[in-house]
């Protein structure tokens, strides 16, 4: 299907420290890809610069060919509408409530859609992740795993074609990542693009079709899922990798 999102010599500097070096790769369309490594290599960071949510100190980073950087407000909207994000740090409105948090990707993206018809929505996802509790409270009532529950419900309300998800089975009891891995896995078969973090290598080896390992800022390996769930000593040299 081709590439959705390309990285192009992509530098990230922070604190005058290079996080991301010079970094070049292409997301396939319809495919899932995980980025794997160690703490602190640079995962979330890539993550985020490829979602257009940080913008590169040199280089540039294209949706389906266009410099996000470059695009209008129009196209900007665009994109953000087909691509969600699901944080590490779930990143919901701290002084908004749960509700609130829920309704305004709808709002912003289709501003003609009446509350009624929100609701229903924002019910039918809340249902998918299997979330029942009050809406009307902030979300730091809740506890790390029900607000990963939120966020992920609230990156799937505009019908995305392109998941960035960021390690969003922590914190989860198993019943309630099998349920986000399932809708995920749904989101895929339907040829939505997927591009995750993960430190879970039989969730990766589950979902993923391309798997880049990233170190120190660089993307140091690239594999296949299936080299990763047929070659053992692959297997065992990126356990190790993930660990150190
Ligand atoms: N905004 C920032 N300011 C300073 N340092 C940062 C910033 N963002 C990331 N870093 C640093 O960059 C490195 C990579 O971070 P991150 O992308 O979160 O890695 P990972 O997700 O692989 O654990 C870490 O050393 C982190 O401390
Ligand atoms: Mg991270």
């Amino acid at each position: 299907m081709g590439t959705i999102i390309e990285l192009q010599n992509v530098r990230f500097i922070a604190e005058k420290q290079d996080i991301v070096k010079n970094l070049s790769c292409q997301f396939e369309e319809g495919k899932a890809t995980a980025l794997i490594g160690p703490s602190g290599g640079g995962k979330s960071t890539i993550l985020k610069l490829a979602a257009g949510l940080l913008v590169p100190a040199q280089g540039a980073v294209y949706f389906r060919h266009e410099d996000i950087a470059l695009m209008n407000r129009k196209q900007t909207l665009n994109f953000r509408r087909q691509a969600s994000v699901v944080f590490q740090d779930s990143a919901l409105w701290a002084n908004q409530s749960l509700y609130q948090n829920m309704e305004l990707p709808l709002r912003i993206h289709f501003p003609q859609m009446p509350k009624q018809e929100r609701d229903r929505r924002i019910n039918e996802v809340l249902d998918e992740v299997g979330y029942q509790k009050d809406l009307m409270m902030r979300p730091s009532k809740l506890s790390m795993g029900e607000q990963k529950l939120i966020a992920f419900a609230r990156a799937m309300l505009c019908r995305p074609v392109l998941i960035f998800l960021d390690e969003w089975t922590e914190s989860l009891d198993e019943n309630a990542a099998q349920r986000l891995i399932n809708i995920v896995k749904a989101h895929k078969d339907q040829g939505h693009t997927i591009i995750f973090v993960n430190h879970d290598l039989r969730l990766v080896r589950y979902l993923a079709d391309y798997v880049f390992m990233i170190a120190s800022g660089v993307l140091s390996m690239k594999f296949t899922g299936t080299q990763l769930a047929s070659d053992m000593d692959l297997a065992q040299y990126i356990e190790k990798g993930i660990a150190s």
